[in-house]
């Protein structure tokens, strides 16, 4: 019986023979192929002859050596498809394997860094010493950065045109290194080499005895491995579901962590349950006994012991660790686009084996190649910024820092890839909870009073009027005010306020995102009861997030059809600061009051309000007149004497 022994002898066996996966960027230019060349020829790792041939042909064109025509080659070759693997090259130090990933060029290099085919463990960005930095390298770093490659090493290269000048090589150590800084990175090692002569890559340079650190393969070899995939909780995203007789076979490549036959299994986003029965080999030799596990990168089809719905892009894990739930995600994308991407641009997002419409929902920061953070509202092609991004139907997911494989995606126009980038949740909650019902065995109860008879006694249906916007823009005065009037024109009214509530049903909650999702959930629910009751239930919250005010729509929408009314009481944050009745947009600054929606936690407005209501420059009165109106126009009261 293979044992929890045998499932970690795996994964350890598969983690230790992975080799380190180190990419090297650089300028052209810079003599990145040159110092690739000559490494791979240094470690052996070039095919027999393959030095001997380009010796020769440069000869023959009466040309001057280069290691870079050797890089070259190797290109064609794979271009070709000659050589088998297409963008890797593996070589081994007296340590370790390595894989090269070779970036070729700038779009490649990010296309293979998005597609995952560029998953890194480290990144050698190549400088010219002559040149010093430039745009180039300082993109680089920033690409290197926004994919989380954490380990960096610097070659500093060339350092034979600048007469292997210690002072010039820390020049541009000191301002690489501010510039890795203000990234928040900071290089493993800063090597100064000179590639065609192969100094400082496999043998210490006497050329810069100067330089006391490490060279470019000790620094390599002193490079930490990413946490195996193994290592992490699994995903496998479902590729396919074949049908064999009567069997369903679930197919997928496991993208990280293990899975064994009994184990209890959860399927993200469809939130169903179930065990894994067998795990299917698509080859077994003859007698193979079938697997009873496995790990993270194979290919495997499973059967469960439940005949479950299920479709390519459901992702399964355990039911311990699941993946995050979402609809909102934040991302750090780079944009390909050959026009720049402004908010509200749909296209299609690729993460995993799921695929659906996205909107932009706001682009919060544009990064130019300079680094220089600006309030542009359109990304450039080529350009990388911070954005918020919304799906129409839930996302099974990860933070980036949590799992690469679940935490990044792509993102395509008409077929073609435009961009990509990686997840990360910061401000945003898990809406796993919201959507996951904890009781079983419930039923549901009937009435005997009928929604027409409550209606026909008080003269007008219920619904639901929901005051969305941010502090101090007035919802609660507008609220109380329009109960009161409309108590007075016969309406049964009831006003549910976000300070009330959290003195009582919702006291056990703060102000994070997770727990402003449950407060509104919460409300959410006793808004469609009240309104399910017969009364016209107005509620005052805040609500920042879309998605949480989506889900109390379709809690009264379930009972009563356009019974649900988003009402955006909207005035600016600076108004809604100068205004400050209670002094909280003060204590927010001075980071008294964390997360304060406007200042240090966001606030989603409503996509299509059925009524806004701008508060800055109308005065109470006729903020409630406009509310007025539109209750009458939607809730007639016919009853007898009102
Ligand atoms: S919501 O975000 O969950 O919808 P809710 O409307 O219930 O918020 O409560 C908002 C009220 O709580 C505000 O009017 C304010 O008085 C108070 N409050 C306290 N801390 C915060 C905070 N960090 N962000 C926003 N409001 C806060």
């Amino acid at each position: 019986m293979p044992d929890q022994t045998t499932i970690a002898a795996q994964a350890a066996a598969t983690s230790a023979t992975s080799p380190l996966r180190v990419v090297f960027v650089g300028h052209v230019d810079h003599g990145k192929s040159t110092l690739v060349g000559r490494l791979l020829h240094e470690m052996g790792a070039l095919p027999d002859g393959a030095v001997a041939r380009v010796e020769e042909s440069c000869h023959r064109r009466g040309m001057a050596f280069e290691w870079a025509f050797v890089t070259d080659a190797l290109q064609v070759e794979r271009d070709q498809g000659v050589t088998v693997d297409l963008s890797y090259i593996r070589f081994r130090s007296a340590r370790r394997p390595y894989v090269l990933i070779d970036a070729p060029g700038h779009r490649e290099f990010i296309r293979n860094m998005v597609t995952g085919a560029g998953a890194a463990d480290a990144a050698v960005l190549v400088i010219d010493a002559a040149e010093g930095v430039r745009e180039q390298s300082r993109r680089h770093g920033l690409l290197v950065q926004l994919l989380g490659v954490r380990q960096i090493v610097v070659a500093v290269n060339k350092m034979d045109l600048v007469g292997h000048a210690e002072a010039r090589f820390a020049e541009i150590v000191r301002e690489f290194a501010a510039y890795l800084g203000g990234l928040g990175l900071k290089a493993q090692a800063m090597i100064p080499t000179a590639a065609r002569d192969g100094d400082n890559l496999t043998t210490r340079s006497p050329r810069l005895n100067w330089y006391r650190g490490p060279i470019l393969v000790e620094a390599l070899d002193r490079l930490d491995k990413l946490p195996a995939p193994v290592d992490l909780p699994l995903r496998l995203p479902v590729q396919d579901v074949y049908k064999f007789d009567d069997r369903r076979i679930l197919a997928g490549r496991i993208a990280s962590g293990r899975l064994a036959i009994g184990d209890t299994v959860l399927f993200s986003p469809c939130n169903k349950t179930t065990r894994i029965k067998t795990i299917e080999a698509w080859s077994p030799l003859p007698d193979a006994m079938p697997p009873r596990h496995a790990v993270a990168g194979q290919a495997v089809g499973v059967t469960l012991t439940d005949e479950l719905f299920l479709e390519r892009g459901e992702t399964m894990s355990h039911v311990e660790r699941p993946p995050v739930e979402t609809t909102v995600f934040r991302a750090r994308l780079f944009w390909l686009g050959a026009t720049p991407l402004a908010a509200g641009r749909r296209l299609t997002l690729k993460l995993a084996t799921q695929s659906c419409a996205v909107e932009v929902q706001s682009i919060d920061r544009v990064i130019g190649a300079d680094l220089t953070p600006s309030g542009a509202a359109e990304v450039a092609p080529y350009d990388v910024a911070e954005a918020v991004l919304r799906t129409r139907r839930l996302l099974a997911l990860d933070p980036y820092s949590d799992n690469p494989a679940t935490g990044r995606f792509v993102l395509a126009e008409d077929g073609e890839i435009v961009g990509g980038g990686t997840i990360g949740m910061q401000g945003y909650s898990d809406q796993r909870p919201l959507v996951t019902p904890r009781a079983q065995n419930v039923a549901i109860v009937e009435h005997r009073v009928s929604t027409a008879a409550r209606t026909a006694r008080s003269g007008h249906a219920g619904g639901v009027l929901w005051l969305t916007g941010l502090s101090a823009a007035g919802k609660s005065t507008l609220a109380i005010a329009v109960e009161q009037r409309l108590f007075q024109l016969g309406y049964q009214v009831f006003v549910l306020d976000g300070d009330n509530l959290r003195h009582g049903l919702s006291a056990d909650l703060g102000f994070n995102p997770a727990e402003r999702a449950e407060n509104i959930r919460r409300v959410g629910e006793v808004a469609a009861l009240f309104a399910e009751a017969g009364f016209i239930t107005i509620a005052a919250f805040i609500s920042p997030y879309r998605a949480d005010r989506e889900r109390a729509r379709a809690a009264a929408e379930r009972r009563a059809e356009g019974s649900f009314h988003e009402i955006y009481v909207r005035a600016d944050l600076a108004t809604c600061e100068r205004r400050d009745p209670r002094g909280l947009y003060k204590k927010a600054r001075t980071g008294q009051i964390p997360e304060f929606t406007g200042i240090s936690a966001p606030y989603e407005p409503p996509e299509a309000a059925a009524l806004i209501v701008d508060t800055a420059d109308a005065t109470v009165e006729g903020s409630v007149e406009q509310v007025l109106r539109y209750v009458a126009a939607k809730f007639s009261l016919h009853r007898a004497g009102s």
